[in-house]
């Protein structure tokens, strides 16, 4: 049997190793839930109870993500003030270069929201740049680099050092985090994922024709007015 002494070193050592791990790990403060919710909404239009809400988990260096993006916007388009989008980020493990586009997505968002979709469709533009081929050999502080002259392409060369700077700011690479933690706890598992009123859509991970999306949009909006 243990006496009381062996116990109390027991638990000393044990608080003494969890001392001693979060003082090697330096884990940041992750405060879940967030301060404000994830995701960059496309047109700041009114939401109603008959608004139809899109949500679309996307990694800017996926290519289904991007060839869904076109047909997407021509149904937004479409149904105007009807439908309403919310982007989430959700940068895939096996896309090498996918958290270090999605952050400065969320840095160019803190420096000029206006920035924020045409930095997205810069990405989905030239991301065969940052495709894991394309960058095998490449360091991380090269490519980090060079996201950040691609991030001034779209936000202008007077934000260089915002940007780049952006990239030693602990809560830019939180922001990216709770994207990605997000689109996890929502089951999201691959892009582009898109979820109608708050349910996924079946062919998650593909994308969608603009035909497709009025083949599930106009349902709903015919079924409201009965
Ligand atoms: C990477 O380096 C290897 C070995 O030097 C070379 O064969 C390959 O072509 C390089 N790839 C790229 C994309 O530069
Ligand atoms: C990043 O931040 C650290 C300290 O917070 C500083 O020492 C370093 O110079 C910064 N690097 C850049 C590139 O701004």
């Amino acid at each position: 049997m243990e006496s009381p002494e062996h116990k109390t070193l027991i638990l000393q050592s044990a608080l003494f190793f969890s001392l001693f791990l979060l003082s090697v790990l330096h884990v940041p403060a992750q405060n879940l839930p967030p301060e404000r919710v994830d995701g960059f909404v496309y047109k700041n239009t009114p939401v109603d109870s008959d608004t139809i809400i899109i949500e679309a988990f996307y990694d800017p260096v996926c290519p289904d993500s991007r060839d869904s993006w076109p047909p997407l916007k021509q149904a937004l388009r479409y149904y105007g003030s009807s439908a309403w989008l919310v982007v989430h980020l959700f940068p895939l493990p096996y896309h090498d270069n996918a958290f270090v586009a999605s952050r400065a997505l969320h840095i160019v968002n803190s420096l000029d929201d206006s920035a924020t979709f045409p930095l997205l469709e810069h990405f989905f533009k030239y991301q065969g740049k940052f495709y894991n081929a394309q960058t095998r050999n490449l360091s991380r502080a090269h490519v980090v680099s060079e996201i950040v002259k691609f991030t001034t392409d779209v936000v202008g060369n007077s934000y260089y050092s915002a940007v780049k700077s952006g990239f030693n700011d602990t809560k830019t690479d939180l922001k990216t985090r709770v994207s990605f933690k997000y689109g996890a706890s929502r089951g999201v598992y691959g892009t582009p994922f898109f979820y109608v009123n708050g349910f996924l859509l079946a062919d998650a991970g593909s994308a969608i024709g603009f035909r497709q999306w009025k083949n599930i949009i106009d349902p709903l909006i015919r079924a409201q007015g009965l």
